[in-house]
């Protein structure tokens, strides 16, 4: 069976090079023929942990290979993935532009029976508008079947995700659907839902909303523990020990960015809303999470007072760590309020420094990058870190008090310890404790 990835993205790239590590040929394919060039001369356009070593070895052992006619790659597969972008609209709601290009694509080139697979998140009832678009303008009677098969990867741990999932979801209407996705995924049987497929489709949004209603959730805690003697830290990890909270994503700070849970979470309100579905909660968690700004930045008023002309190291800029991605990063925030306040900005990322150049422009005396966190401490009035990479958290915290004008430090994700800071002279702000 020949498998087609459509969309080259994140969730794309990730897919078509798990799909093959399982076993299957894959075709990787996107109407941008330069990016698609760039792929299969084995330059990837995104960073993340072990995808250019998977996709070589596929690519070079001919499991894995890339086009950008997709025509071709739709007449030739036999299961296609659509895992195109579903970027965000003013009001919320999922730009579905892209999806409805592929499944006119796919009736155009519908030469025999095919297995049409939707990857990207999208709002319940897509897949239903997939079918509709091929059935209208297929130009045959042949059959096809529609499943939703959302993925769960995230950002920076994406191939081990795909590779070592907890659970693959399977929406489907025929038995042959089901039949061939749990052939696809054999290696994973026990981990195998399922359902039918709107299910399937909420499944994900539900999920992903749950999880950034968490994170809200233990911020606004940390906001009642600023307030008294409680520790943010110590309140999670109790909560965390009941099994039915659960530790993980208890994790408080400056908020969730990224390309999921802003975008998932508007979109989840606008499709409850569409349906006449009070969505209040979800609406709260949002706004919860735009108010993180505000908090980080009384923080760094509350250390330097007035922030025109101050120099502030900012530690990583990307939405979280082991990425370049800086979509919907809290720091794209932070900074255009700092910068608005006149503060001059002294910039390191480990691998993000350059996306945030194309929206902050380096203009020097004002908006400085370095290569190293040391040198963007070089002088700085203070130290804010806004991403929880390893690196910075293993700072040599003797050397960074030396680089510094001013031994304070903001830390917008709680990775240094209060005790140590303050007892090598450091004037130390973390979130939700003392
Ligand atoms: C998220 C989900 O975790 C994946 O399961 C899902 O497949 C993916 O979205 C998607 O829809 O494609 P991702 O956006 O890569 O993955 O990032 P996460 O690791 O979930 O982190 C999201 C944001 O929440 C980050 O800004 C992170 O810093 C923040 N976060 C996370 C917290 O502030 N506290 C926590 O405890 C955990």
């Amino acid at each position: 069976m020949k498998i087609a990835v459509i969309g080259t993205g994140y969730v794309g790239l990730v897919t078509a090079a798990g799909l093959a590590e399982l076993g299957h040929r894959v075709i990787g394919a996107d109407k941008d023929v330069e990016k698609i060039a760039r792929i299969s001369s084995g330059i990837i356009p995104i960073y993340e942990p072990g995808l250019n070593e998977l996709l070589a070895a596929h690519h070079r052992k001919g499991r894995l290979s890339f086009s950008a006619d997709l025509d071709a790659v739709a007449q030739e597969a036999d299961v296609i993935f659509v895992c195109v972008g579903t970027p965000q609209h003013d009001d919320g709601s999922a730009d579905m532009s892209q999806i409805e290009e592929v499944s006119r694509l796919i009736a155009d080139n519908l030469n025999r029976y095919k297995l049409v697979v939707e990857k990207s998140t999208v709002p319940v009832k897509t897949s239903h508008w997939i079918k509709r678009t091929i059935g209208l303008y297929k130009k045959t009677d042949t059959p096809f079947d529609i499943a939703s098969n959302p993925e769960f990867l995230r950002e920076g741990s994406a191939v081990s995700d795909f590779l070592n999932p907890d659970r693959i979801i399977v929406g489907v209407e025929s038995d042959k659907a089901r039949d061939i996705l749990c052939g696809i995924y054999g290696r994973f049987k026990d981990r195998l839902v399922v359902t039918n497929i709107d299910t399937a489709e909420l499944i994900k949004h539900a999920s992903n909303s749950f999880l950034a209603l968490k994170i809200s959730y233990i911020n606004l805690i940390s906001n009642i523990c600023e307030k008294t003697d409680a520790n943010v830290e110590q309140v999670a990890e109790g909560m965390g020990l009941d099994p039915r909270i659960g530790g993980r994503f208890l994790k408080a700070g400056i908020g969730y960015g990224g390309s999921c849970f802003p975008k998932d979470i508007k979109a989840l309100v606008k499709i409850g809303e569409d349906l006449g579905v009070e969505m209040s909660l979800l609406k709260e968690a949002d706004r919860i999470n735009f108010d993180r700004v505000r908090v980080v930045m009384e923080k760094v008023r509350k250390a330097l007072w007035i922030l025109k002309d101050k120099q502030i190291a900012v530690l990583g800029l990307a939405f979280k760590p082991e990425t370049d991605d800086i979509r919907e990063a809290p720091s794209i925030n932070v900074i255009r309020e700092l910068l608005r306040e006149g503060a001059r900005l002294r910039l390191y990322d480990p691998q993000a420094a350059d996306n945030m150049k194309l929206l902050f422009p380096p203009e020097p005396g004002r908006v400085d990058y370095f290569t190293s966190p040391y040198a963007a401490a070089e002088g700085a009035n203070s130290v804010l870190l806004l991403t929880e990479w390893e690196e910075l958290a293993g700072l040599d915290l003797v050397k960074l008090k030396e680089t510094l004008a001013n031994p304070i430090v903001i830390d917008g994700r709680n990775i240094f310890s209060p005790e140590a800071l303050k007892k090598l002279g450091f004037e130390y702000y973390s979130i939700g404790r003392k």
